[in-house]
């Protein structure tokens, strides 16, 4: 047996082979292509403004960088894992096509500035384009709000019918939670939009490069301060996969309501055909998919955050190879999370309510019981604590009687409290029950309308 043998039988040239594997990322950073070109763009645009390189150099390198972004974007590119990553195949690509000038492109220049700018403008364009596809989400969550503004559900605490609700106010938690993880993009794109580039390998350069000029370019607010910290820095790239985390935590709540309300033992929401399945098996089944996938997904994102956090959390200053490693977790997040909240803009968009149901179901389990605690303290001042243990009596006895509070005769409200009358039926519905939930932010139909109406506003008045 050969020693080649004992450690890479599979690799057939041996230790070249092996090395060029694990040190290739073309594979994935491909798709830095339009970000890797759009800072060399601004990088020799500012070589040639500060006379660092010629004119005629620098018109020739761009001319070429333009070539080779059209043969990219027309799959006419060809790789090689030789060349490693997506910086060197365009560098490579730059001197088969201009000669010798792509050697000047990279004047005051490293790849760990290029990489380190082409990632944040990689993850800023992404965080603009999902913040577009949370508002769409939004909108779909308000558009159902609106229509079940007074549909009567339970609500739930330990997923047991706590106290009636409305399914609009139920929708108006989630546009909440969207508008949170929005505001948390908004946070974290400010932070990340500072221009890397220029920072060189780690020390800057002693070429007199315009560093303003180059942030500028790239729609950045200023260059990084530090180029210790502007080469090494991936905060930008955990803040965006802490943001895809929460937010794939919130898509998967969401997700798992629907599977539970689209249960035969729930129906209180249908999914419509495009986001189900049928079982090859049970004909009677439909099952709700996308839902359990977006659950399924979360998972994926904080194991993102998670393996970008370990990886980076041991690493020395400057540079390391390690952080090669960053890419695949973001890309992976965002391609998963880009398709959970398109999934669950369709299915919200879709969903069809079971008002009637959902109504039925909302007075079992003596939702109302809070109510008629209230009741007690505000008509016959009861101390709120009174009111409860008269309460847990009248739910025993509707218990015995195997009906619900408001199926209690007057006689029989009596015999526990002797002050109660008529009046308390009022109260016991469960409509009655929402609609005098009229405290800020409750359940009151009239608040559920204002709030959607709220949202609809803010988000007409976004640009
Ligand atoms: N492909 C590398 C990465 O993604 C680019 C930077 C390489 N820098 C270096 N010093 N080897 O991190």
């Amino acid at each position: 047996m050969s020693a080649n043998e004992l450690w890479g039988g599979r690799f057939a040239k041996g230790p070249a082979e092996i090395m060029e594997r694990i040190n290739a990322s073309i594979d994935f950073d491909r798709r830095l292509y339009a970000q890797d070109i759009a800072g060399s763009m601004a990088h020799s645009s500012m070589l040639m403004d500060q006379g660092i390189i010629s004119k005629a150099d620098g018109e020739k390198i761009q001319e070429g960088l333009q070539t080779i972004l059209r043969e990219i974007e027309a799959g006419n590119f060809k790789t090689d894992p030789a060349l490693e990553d997506i910086h060197m195949h365009i560098e490579a690509r730059l001197r088969e096509i201009i000669g010798d000038a792509a050697g000047r492109l990279h004047t005051a220049r490293s790849r760990n500035d290029q990489v380190a700018t082409d990632m944040r403008l990689w993850v800023r364009d992404t965080m603009d384009h999902l913040d577009g596809e949370l508002k769409d989400l939004q909108d779909a969550l308000l558009f159902q709000a609106e229509a079940e503004a007074e549909t009567v559900m339970p609500g739930f605490t330990h997923l047991q019918a706590a106290q009636p609700v409305t399914f609009g106010h139920h929708m108006l938690a989630y546009v909440e939670m969207i508008g949170r993880d929005r505001s948390r993009l908004k946070d974290a794109r400010a932070r990340l939009n500072e221009c890397p580039l220029g920072s060189a390998a780690l020390a800057g350069t002693s070429f007199p490069i315009d560093r303003e000029m180059t942030a500028a370019a790239l729609g950045f607010d200023r260059p990084t301060a530090n180029s210790l910290d502007g080469v090494s820095d991936r905060d930008f790239a955990l803040e965006f996969l802490s943001f895809a985390s929460i937010c794939s935590m919130h898509l998967s709540r969401l997700a798992e309501e629907i599977v539970i309300w689209s249960s035969a033992q729930f129906r209180f929401v249908e999914c419509s055909d495009s986001f189900s399945t049928g079982s090859s098996i049970m004909p009677q089944k439909k099952n709700p998919d996308a839902a359990e996938l977006i659950r399924g997904k979360a998972g994926r994102s904080s194991g993102a955050f998670n393996s970008l956090l370990m990886m980076m959390k041991g690493l020395p200053m400057t540079y390391g190879k390690d952080m090669q490693e960053d890419k695949e977790p973001v890309f992976d997040a965002a391609d998963n999370l880009q398709l959970c909240i398109a999934a669950m803009t369709g299915m919200v968009r879709d969903i069809k309510v079971n008002g009637d149901i959902m109504t039925a179901a909302s007075g079992a389990g003596f939702t109302t019981a809070t109510d008629l605690a209230d009741w007690l303290v505000q008509k016959l001042d009861m101390p709120f604590r009174n009111a409860h243990h008269v309460t847990g009596a009248l739910v025993k006895l509707a218990e015995e009687n195997n009906c619900g509070l408001e199926d209690l005769s007057l006689e029989q409200m009596q015999s526990v409290e002797a002050g109660i009358h008529a009046g308390v039926y009022e109260v016991l519905g469960v409509e009655k029950s929402v609609a005098s939930r009229v405290s800020y932010g409750g359940t009151a139909p009239a608040g559920v309308k204002a709030q959607a109406k709220r949202w609809k506003d803010q988000l007409a008045g976004e640009k």
